[in-house]
């Protein structure tokens, strides 16, 4: 059941390629986005003031990729709540809010009191889910599913960057719909789409080695930061996650330009700093931060862009994805955190597929 591979979760990592190709198939041709499973006018895009995403854990991460990505193309205000804290706030939504639930397994307890709360409070609730026929998928809507197949590790894998794609589409959709792009911007933005799952597969075969190898050193140490700007920052929170829940190492995320602000006091001799720098926009910002943490004499590994040159200078490994549109980058930068979670995890002798404490479904809250 396990296809050969010694957990599933290293199985559901390798099954990306395939899984993300799934994904697309008959959501999208060379000109437009086709999301009309969705059920949702034209008319009523047009009307949407707000958007809200509610979820937990790696799917509320998801969502964060979500917010950069339709404020970014679509220019209609995002909140992203966890939805423990959604559904107890009180949250300021009305008919033209649009509420968007993700969740893999469609059976987190919180997500489903959210998505209960919202539809009460009159907004119209699209889920993003794995499970067909899960109670979140029944409830909401309307449904978007993610087609990854069964997912069985507890760390979530393959669904995530399904999200993260189901986001991207979504947005382009949106804005096709509401015309803040062009034909010419869709068009792109499609043709760079459809590259990924293929993107995927390559990081898969170029980083996995090595990352074994990094995994041997990693094993040592008890903490580890994340940073990284724009995109970068909500990719950072996953990977964090992913290294605590099945490794128990100590792990946070930060917003680089955060460091100075307090951790920069953690940031010693050693200390393993994964840094992703795959924003364009926000280049040399990053790079000086990563130069920052060098000077403290940190262990710099970078996620970075094929073909920088510039930033094997200042981090001591660098881990290259391919190129692709600046808000498409996520959905590949976390490809290397996933296997460095697993190796590290599997080398210090953690039950990989069930962490401990940890449940696949949250069904209490
Ligand atoms: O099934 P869901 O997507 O609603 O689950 C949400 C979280 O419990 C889940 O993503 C959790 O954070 C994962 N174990 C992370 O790998």
């Amino acid at each position: 059941e396990k296809g050969g591979y010694e957990h599933f979760m290293l199985k559901e990592i390798h099954e990306q390629p395939e899984a993300l190709r799934r994904f697309l198939v008959g959501r999208l041709n060379d000109e437009s986005v086709h999301l009309e499973e969705l059920n949702l006018n034209p008319e009523e895009i047009k009307s949407y003031s707000r958007i809200f995403i509610v979820a937990c854990g790696t799917a509320y991460h998801s969502g964060l990729v979500g917010k950069y990505v339709i404020e970014k193309l679509v220019r209609i205000p995002v909140e992203v709540d966890i939805a423990s804290e959604f559904r107890y706030r009180q949250p300021l939504i009305d008919e033209s809010t649009l509420v968007i639930v993700v969740s893999q397994s469609g059976e987190t307890a919180d997500t489903l009191a959210a998505l209960r709360e919202a539809q009460g409070r009159g907004a119209k609730v699209v889920a993003i889910t794995n499970v067909v026929g899960s109670t979140i998928a029944r409830e909401a809507d309307e449904v978007m599913y993610l087609r990854v197949g069964p997912e069985i590790a507890v760390a979530s894998t393959k669904a995530y960057t399904a999200m993260v794609m189901a986001f991207y589409l979504f947005a382009l959709y949106l804005g096709q719909i509401r015309g803040t792009l062009d034909t010419e911007e869709i068009q792109k933005a499609i043709a760079a789409l459809k590259q990924i799952p293929e993107q995927v597969k390559w990081i898969i075969e170029n980083t996995e080695s090595e990352i074994q190898k990094l995994a041997e050193q990693f094993t040592k140490h008890e903490n580890a930061f994340f940073i990284g700007r724009s995109v970068d920052y909500t990719v950072s929170m996953e990977g964090s996650l992913k290294l605590k829940e099945i490794s128990y190492i100590h792990a946070e995320a930060y917003a680089a330009g955060e460091l100075k602000h307090g951790t920069l006091a953690l940031i010693t001799n050693g200390v393993p700093v994964i840094a992703l720098v795959t924003q364009e926009s926000v280049y040399e910002k990053m790079l000086s931060n990563v130069q920052e943490v060098r000077a403290r004499e940190a262990w710099v590994i970078a996620v970075a862009l094929e073909g920088d040159e510039e930033i094997k200078k200042s981090a001591e490994n660098v881990l290259y994805i391919p190129q692709t549109m600046e808000l498409f980058t996520s959905v590949l930068a976390i490809i290397p955190l996933q296997l460095l979670a697993y190796y590290v995890a599997r080398l210090r002798g953690c039950d990989v597929d069930q962490p401990r404490n940890l449940a696949k479904s949250v069904t209490v809250e």
